[in-house]
């Protein structure tokens, strides 16, 4: 059945590229540059190898956890993710999805919904903003979101504007209008059950961003709320500290991927940090999350929750994450592909499939739940793992280096 279940994130993908229109696919495969870091944020995952047990299995396993005092029945959480006319009942279906599993959805201050629908879909629902705008902007955002029922708030401040693929982007027109719309008829028209899907509901992609809006005017389109971004100055830890007061509540900084940062947000009362490289969209070359979560998590462990994104499509990519540090993992790509690939019911099917997958491995692992996964149940190769902005692990490094080259001389 071309439109029912699927039984991997990749299958789901397939279906995605065949049925979303050119330029809406691309703007979700997204990545940057050469591709280098969203390459390896799925590659490396492949190089940790499990070291299962053959006897001494556990008949039943719990995978439920808390994330900043939320509870949730998977270690999994929705990334927040502005993207525009995947389906006409974008993040909701999202949002209604995560529910249906007791899961926490995070919604992007670039999303196609507000806030008011996402929350009222799912109460356990994160609001996301990056620095942009004034601080008054910021201010009555967050309130919005607030009265709105989100529940936490996620600062995601790694993005630095890189811009240019080798592979090339997709076009994405400032709005819909009859122009754009005739120019894009050629990658539209050979997709039926997207534009049917549209159809449908009654609404065409409008490419705002309604929770940009002000008060009183109109949500900017997706390219005017990227301008805004662009002019904003970048945040001083000063600013991080000053959001962080403003949010009565947990509070997660995303894109993390050095040791120094991890310290600094934990300065700032934050109470998670995802170790993320926004899924390689962003700065290319920068290493994998998952190489440099063990370094961040022995740091700063044990003073605030760490989080990873990037590359996670499978379970067993869950159980790795855990078992070298993390309390749970956002996922971007993974619903997207099953949200394009069948709406609500797509969303659930990847989440469900993250499910089985995980307890495959606790099974296999001989653990009897997820939160007691270890580094003990891996095997990663030498200097797989990098401790990125940690002067004292640098140090000890050249200690090494002199002294043995100095062995070696001698
Ligand atoms: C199409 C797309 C749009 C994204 N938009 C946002 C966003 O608006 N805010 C944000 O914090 N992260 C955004 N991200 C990053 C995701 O939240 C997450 O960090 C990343 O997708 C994780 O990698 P994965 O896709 O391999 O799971 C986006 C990612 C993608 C693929």
């Amino acid at each position: 059945m071309a439109n029912g279940w699927f039984e991997t994130v990749a299958e789901a993908q397939r279906r995605a590229k065949k049925r979303l229109p050119r330029s809406v696919y691309g703007a979700l495969v997204a990545g940057s540059e050469k591709g280098v870091t969203i390459r390896e944020n799925m590659h490396a995952f492949s190089r940790i190898a499990f070291a299962p047990h053959v006897v001494g299995h556990q008949p039943e396993r719990d995978l439920s956890t808390t994330v900043m005092g939320i509870p949730t029945s998977l270690p999994v959480l929705i990334s927040p993710t502005g993207v525009q006319a995947v389906h006409p009942d974008g993040e909701v279906a999202v949002a209604r999805a995560a529910a249906n599993r007791d899961i926490i959805m995070g919604l992007s201050s670039f999303a196609s919904k507000p806030i008011e629908d996402v929350a009222a879909a799912n109460p356990k629902t994160l609001f996301q903003v990056y620095w942009t705008g004034s601080r008054e902007d910021m201010v009555q955002r967050m309130e919005r979101a607030k009265a709105a029922g989100a529940v936490g708030l996620i600062a995601t401040l790694d993005w630095s504007f890189s811009n240019g693929r080798d592979w090339g982007s997709p076009w994405i027109p400032e709005r819909i209008d009859l122009r754009t719309a005739l120019k894009l008829a050629p990658q539209v028209l050979p997709k039926p059950a997207w534009l049917a899907d549209y159809l449908r509901s009654g609404a065409i992609p409008d490419l705002t961003t309604p929770n940009l809006e002000p008060p009183g005017g109109q949500a900017p389109t997706f390219f005017g709320a990227y301008g805004e971004w662009m002019g904003t100055p970048p945040p001083t830890w000063e600013d991080v500290a000053w959001l962080r007061e403003q949010w009565d509540g947990p509070f997660m900084l995303k894109g993390v991927t050095r040791v120094d940062d991890a310290k600094r947000a934990v300065d700032t009362g934050a109470t998670a940090i995802s170790v993320s490289n926004h899924g390689g969209n962003n700065l290319d070359s920068t290493p994998a999350t998952i190489r440099v979560l063990p370094g961040i998590a022995e740091a700063v462990g044990d003073q605030i929750e760490v989080l990873l994104d990037g590359g996670v499509r499978r379970g067993s990519d869950v159980a790795k994450a855990l078992a070298l540090g993390a309390r749970a993992v956002l996922i971007g790509r993974a619903y997207l592909w099953g949200l394009a690939a069948n709406g609500q019911a797509g969303v659930e099917n990847v989440l469900d499939i993250l499910r089985g997958g995980l307890d495959s491995a606790v099974l296999g692992l001989g653990r009897a739940s997820a939160v007691e996964l270890s580094a003990e149940d891996l095997y990663a190769p030498e200097d797989f793992f990098l401790r990125l902005g940690d002067r004292e692990a640098a140090t000890a490094r050249a200690t090494t280096a002199a002294t043995s080259a100095v062995g070696s001389a001698g």
